[in-house]
């Protein structure tokens, strides 16, 4: 007789603290931040999550044929030992490249889709963007035949999402993945947030919760 319904909870092992598995128990949408600064280390730490190189030259995301199409913009409003401005995060070297100073936040914020006013109070706004096109000729030849490459793209961006959503949460920082904005707007802010060529794909606010 073969068992038709197999109850996994019992015999699957608990999110013991330090394990991935209650990172999960515990990754949650924070849409309230305190006003109170973050370490530039935390920063460090969640920029690195979500694009950083690892020992043998490849990313912590998987990349299809390692394309690597993914590039981190940080708007920084609120951290320790970080001048306000744009920067983008230049993962072969692990370091942050100064774009433009000054506190974007509220222009950022200002692209969403309902404006959110709690996404300005976050100390720092992660925009990742990608190379659609660049990806879709190089994945030219699988079908869909010319825009396989832009799933590609996107579910990368899935990966680094989830790996920013749970370096937060391992740090006990409040984080929230905004899909939605007008990718116009968000694409002709000045300051070079989305490198050009680029695609806009998420903002992520992050910060201590309040
Ligand atoms: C693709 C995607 C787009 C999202 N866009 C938004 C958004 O525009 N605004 C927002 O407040 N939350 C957004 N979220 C967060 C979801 O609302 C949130 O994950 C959901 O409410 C479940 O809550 P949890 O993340 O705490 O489990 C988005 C999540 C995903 C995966």
């Amino acid at each position: 007789m073969v068992d038709h319904e197999i109850p996994l909870e019992p015999i699957r092992r608990p999110g013991e603290q330090g394990t991935l598995g209650s990172l999960l128990w515990r990754r949650r949408s924070s849409r309230s931040f305190a006003g109170r600064s973050l370490g530039l280390d935390a920063l460090a730490s969640i920029v690195w999550a979500a694009q950083g190189r690892t020992a043998d030259g490849h990313r912590v995301c998987p990349s299809a044929h390692a394309l690597y199409p993914l590039t981190l913009s940080v708007v920084a409003g609120n951290i320790d030992n970080l001048a306000a401005g744009v920067y983008s995060y230049d993962a072969d070297h692990d370091r942050l490249r100064l774009i433009t100073v000054g506190d974007h936040r509220d222009v950022v914020a200002g692209t969403t889709l309902v404006d959110y006013e709690w996404l300005r109070q976050a100390a720092a706004l992660l925009i990742l963007t990608g190379d659609i096109d660049s990806a879709d000729r190089h994945f030219a030849d699988q079908p869909p035949l010319g825009t396989r490459g832009r799933r590609y793209v996107w579910l990368e961006a899935g990966h680094a999402c989830q790996n920013i959503y749970l370096q937060a949460a391992e740090a006990g920082l409040g984080a929230v993945l905004v899909a939605g904005f007008h990718d116009d707007r968000l694409s002709n802010l000045g300051p070079k947030i989305v490198p050009a060529g680029h695609h806009p794909l998420t903002i992520l606010g992050i910060g201590h919760p309040s």
